[in-house]
């Protein structure tokens, strides 16, 4: 198995919407702040959501379920999300959508097989022979392009890495520089260098360069101790599914025409049930030997009910593997029809096995204060200034509509504020834009009353 070619992959969250969301906002005790970390109110679903998150840190719930249930807006994703930021970066989080299992090209089944992989992670300690210290010197030595034609192609690179107890210089492989340039790797910079694989990762900056004045946010680590060439050692994380990415064969052969494909999208891998088999065989022994933890993550299922009947049946067996990631579903919808049956209905349109194993978190609507303070957090957080009298207003529209309908009329406000020559919305702003934009509701009313002039 390769373990050393494993990159972490990300799936890029749907955030926008909640980047005001930095946590859940609970005390030492677990109860949760009236306001705080970006979230309002909600105070018994962020108090149970504190619970599942320490279940999962002691590791005493894996292949259990949670339910976030309520009406629209009520800030089930936004909770999951928070939840995901309390776990940190280290513990797998992976967002899905009901409704991304359809789809002509993939069986719905290997979609969910998918993501529960990427809701596994591995922790991977392995002693490695290395190259480590801070980098003084970083010089490329260039040829003439052996082929002919212009451009100069590099020959080898000289790399000096210091440590608290000595240096060294060493001549690389331009492989390596390929490397080094991924890694975005500077002279200050402290890295190592695997010495079989030629793996370049890089730690982070030295600390004696903190006082510069940087416009990123930077990691500072000490300068390395001990010798440069040395044994170390090497803790990755990794999820399931980034292991059988790095393991499956790309498709195609390995002419000009497909290592040029490769550089245009991304390399395009077959997964097979085998190969996963054959991966939590190899996993199952390194987790005996010690080498490596499972760290079971979350896998956020939002819109839940979208999911057909085959898939629940589907999760239902997933969950009880021995491997399962926490599942977390959310969803707005009452009792209603399960998909893919013939008119079965059940709460939440989950199947009543299913929903018998869940754990059931309720949110309820939200009190004009609560909604009044939640505007103003996202205003805060989309630099947008608004007068105390529109946010009033905002808030009884809020009461009256949804909160979702709320936030989404403070961009357009803001930008008539802008054309009226405002530097903040006025209640004026919040009037005009209520009455160009329809909210759900009163879009259905008039509908309803004009269905004659529509077509049917
Ligand atoms: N308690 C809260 N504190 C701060 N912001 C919140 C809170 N609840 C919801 N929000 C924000 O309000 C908006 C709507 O909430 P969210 O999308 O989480 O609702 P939902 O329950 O998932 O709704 P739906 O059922 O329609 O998916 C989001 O921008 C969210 O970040
Ligand atoms: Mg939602």
């Amino acid at each position: 198995m390769k373990i050393e070619e494993v990159k972490h992959t990300t799936k890029s969250q749907r955030i926008a919407a909640h980047s005001h969301v930095k946590g859940l906002g609970l005390d030492e005790n677990g109860f949760a702040l009236q306001m705080a970390s970006g979230l309002v109110g909600q105070e018994q679903a962020r108090e149970a959501a504190g619970i599942v998150l320490e279940m999962i840190r002691s590791k005493k719930m894996s292949g259990r379920a949670v339910l976030l249930a309520g009406p629209p807006g009520t800030g089930k994703t936004a909770i999951a999300l928070a939840l995901a930021q309390e776990l940190g970066s280290k513990v797998p989080f992976c967002p899905m959508v009901g409704s991304e299992v359809y789809s002509t090209e993939i069986k719905k089944t290997e979609v969910l097989m998918e993501n529960f992989r990427r809701a596994i992670g591995l922790r991977i300690k392995e002693t490695k022979e290395v190259y480590e210290g801070e980098v003084t010197e970083l010089t490329p030595a260039e040829i003439e392009n052996s082929f002919g034609g212009y451009g100069k192609t590099i020959s080898h690179v000289i790399i000096g890495l210091k440590t608290a107890k000595g240096s060294k210089q060493l001549k690389l492989d331009p492989t390596i520089y390929d490397g080094l340039q991924k890694e975005k790797v500077e002279v200050g910079d402290v890295i190592y260098i695997e010495a079989n694989s030629g793996a370049v990762k890089r730690q982070g900056r030295s600390d004696i360069y903190a006082t510069e004045f940087d416009l990123e946010a930077e990691e500072y680590v000490p300068l390395p101790k001990g010798d440069v060439h040395k044994k170390k050692e090497v803790v990755q994380d990794v999820t399931l599914h980034d292991l059988d990415v790095a393991n499956a064969k790309p498709q195609g052969g390995q002419d000009v025409i497909s290592m040029l494909g490769q550089f245009m999208k991304p390399k395009k891998t077959e997964i097979t049930d085998k190969l996963r088999q054959e991966i939590n065989k190899i996993v199952n022994k390194y987790i005996d030997q010690g080498i490596a933890e499972l760290v079971p993550g979350v896998l956020f299922i939002d819109e839940v009910h979208m999911l057909d009947i085959e898939c629940f049946t589907y999760l239902h067996r997933a969950l009880e593997s021995t491997i399962a990631p926490i599942v977390i579903f959310a969803t707005n919808r009452g009792k209603c029809s399960i998909r893919g049956t013939e008119d079965l209905v059940a709460p939440h349109g989950i199947p009543l096995d299913l929903l018998d194993r869940l754990m059931i978190v309720r949110t309820m609507p939200y009190s004009k204060e609560e909604i009044q303070q939640i505007i103003s957090l996202r205003a805060q957080t989309e630099n947008i200034q608004i007068e105390e009298e529109a946010l009033a207003k905002m808030s009884e529209i809020g009461v009256k509509t949804t909160l979702r309908y709320v936030t989404q009329l403070l961009t357009p406000a803001s930008i008539l504020a802008k054309t009226n020559g405002k530097e903040k919305i006025s209640k004026e702003e919040v009037d005009e834009t209520h009455s160009l934009f329809f909210d759900a509701k009163s879009s259905a009313k008039i509908l309803a009353e004009q269905k004659d002039k529509y077509m049917k």
